[in-house]
């Protein structure tokens, strides 16, 4: 009997709500400070070794309270987890985030709805969403939406649908038995995460075809065309082509009228990885740059990228409904639809995306576009491609310094090149040093690329915290740390 009653007192609820609530609203406070000031604090730092080794801590038996998680947290975590959120990061393709978009996720942590599409307010938040997200790539309110975890996905489940659209009623079987080795192609500058899709959709490396690119890192097309005449004479099936709205290396785009002109002559599904650069599609004066990507078959892009919707929200949009439905449709009986009540469903959103029980990452999103209003997502992607303008404006401006690639959008890729001719070889490790110091000082987080064997400091300006002066601060460091560094090395080199 008494163990009986003790167990029916466990809960994870607090037994006492206001020690709970007063640590929360601390917890916000400090975190608001923390967006405010963020400027203040270094760009990176090293996690301290002891910090790591308290990181390394074993699964907790007992309670450790919610008081000392916090204080854990500021101590252990806080320091040592600026990057994107910074104002001089420009690693890699990484949105900044935004305080309506942080208490956004706060609303979705309280209400733990599991966004499957069950009956309620959640589900037509989420159908909100994606009308939106159809509307502001200009593609029909017909097509199938869906809100992943990010562009990885969105081209995932955009190729999925494309496999079996190709392979008709056979796709059911799987390409396997269905014999028929499917062709598709991209640039070689086309995201890792479209080769990857392919390998886990059953097409491989045998079925991947990276098409070389013009000197503005655009897809040949003349090459295109001669890799699909090839592949149909050896009897592949050319299934898709993968056309890039704004390149992970550079920024660049493909011709994608011409690209849709080939998928429409060859039977063949044109997909648009737009992870960052269908943003510019927000902008009336950037919108040219991505024309013809509104008539693809289907579109990947990013929500936590350019549009600074707190990690992770990706969305893909498929023309054909149902045939972004049919790979991820299977019958189960505990999900058929009720009249009325929670299970009258409006949508089943397992049925356009392989989870089925998912986050309501519709709700930050919901809050965020709302409390900023679209608009302003065009203006800050054409400040940020102002920028990358002027960033480029300065390397060219620097005798020492060297652009490496087109500045099309919003990418910078240049490198320090000292003020005598050197080779490739020594210009790299030279830049891989100058990158890493400048990291490691805290100064700023560009991140690097290789452009046709060079190594390349790369700024991806998708940041809405970054100033003019932000930039300056980087190029007079980058001179600075490679001055420094060149002397050394050839110092050494004459000690040597
Ligand atoms: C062009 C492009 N495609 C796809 C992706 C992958 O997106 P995610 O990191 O959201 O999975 C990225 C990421 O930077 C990208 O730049």
């Amino acid at each position: 009997m008494t163990a009986a009653v003790e167990r029916e007192s466990l809960t994870l609820d607090p037994a006492d709500w206001a020690p709970t609530r007063a640590l929360a609203h601390r917890m916000l406070d400090e975190m608001l400070d923390r967006l405010e000031g963020i400027g203040q604090t270094p760009a990176w730092r090293e996690t301290p070794s002891e910090v790591v080794a308290a990181l390394a801590e074993p699964l907790p038996g007992d309670p450790q309270g919610l008081e000392r998680v916090w204080e854990d947290f500021r101590r252990q975590v806080l320091p040592y987890s600026a990057l994107n959120i910074h104002p001089r990061f420009w690693g890699w393709v990484m949105g900044s985030g935004s305080v309506e978009g942080m208490l956004g996720e706060m609303l979705a942590g309280a209400l733990n709805l599991n966004a499957g599409g069950a009956n309620v307010a959640g589900t037509l938040v989420e159908l909100q969403v994606l009308q939106w997200c159809r509307s502001m790539m200009g593609f029909p309110a017909s097509s199938g939406a869906a809100l992943v975890t990010g562009g990885s996905t969105a081209n995932l489940v955009a190729l999925a649908a494309a496999r079996d659209a190709i392979l008709g009623p056979e796709a059911e079987q799987g390409v396997q038995a269905s014999g028929r080795r499917l062709s598709f192609y991209g640039s070689v500058e086309t995201h890792n995460s479209v080769p990857k899709a392919l390998r886990m959709l059953g097409i491989g490396s045998s079925g991947w075809r990276a098409v070389p690119t013009d000197s503005d890192f655009q897809i040949d097309l003349g090459r295109l065309q001669q890799m699909i005449a090839e592949d149909q004479a050896a009897g592949y099936r050319p299934a898709g082509i993968i056309g890039n709205a704004g390149t992970v290396n550079t920024g660049a785009t493909d011709d994608l009228p011409a690209l849709l002109a080939i998928t429409r002559r060859e039977g063949m599904w044109l997909h648009v990885d737009g992870a960052f650069g269908a943003i510019a599609a927000l902008s009336p004066a950037l919108r040219p740059i991505v024309r013809g990507m509104e008539q693809a078959d289907s579109l990947a892009f990013d929500l936590h990228k350019w549009l600074h919707v707190p990690y992770d929200a990706g969305c893909v949009l498929i023309r054909d409904r149902e045939a972004h439905r049919a790979p991820f449709t299977q019958p189960g009986s505990y999900l058929t639809r009720m009249d009325r009540g929670p299970g009258a469903m409006p949508v089943l959103f397992g049925e356009f995306a392989p989870e089925l029980s998912r986050a309501f990452r519709a709700l930050k999103v919901w809050v965020a576009f709302k409390a900023h209003g679209s608009a302003i997502y065009g203006r800050l992607a054409e400040e940020n491609v102002a920028q990358a303008a002027y960033l480029a404006g300065r390397v060219s401006a620097e005798p020492e310094l060297e652009l490496l690639a087109p500045v099309p959008l919003n990418i910078v890729c240049f490198r320090y090149r000292g003020p005598r001719p050197a080779g490739d070889e020594e210009l790299n490790e030279l830049n891989r040093q100058i990158l890493m110091q400048l990291q490691c000082d805290g100064i700023a987080v560009p991140s690097h690329t290789a452009l046709n064997g060079r190594f390349a400091i790369r700024a991806a300006i998708t940041n809405h915290r970054s100033r003019r002066a932000d930039f300056d601060i980087l190029v007079d460091a980058v001179l600075s740390i490679g001055r420094k560094l060149a002397v050394q090395r050839s110092g050494d080199r004459v000690i040597g």
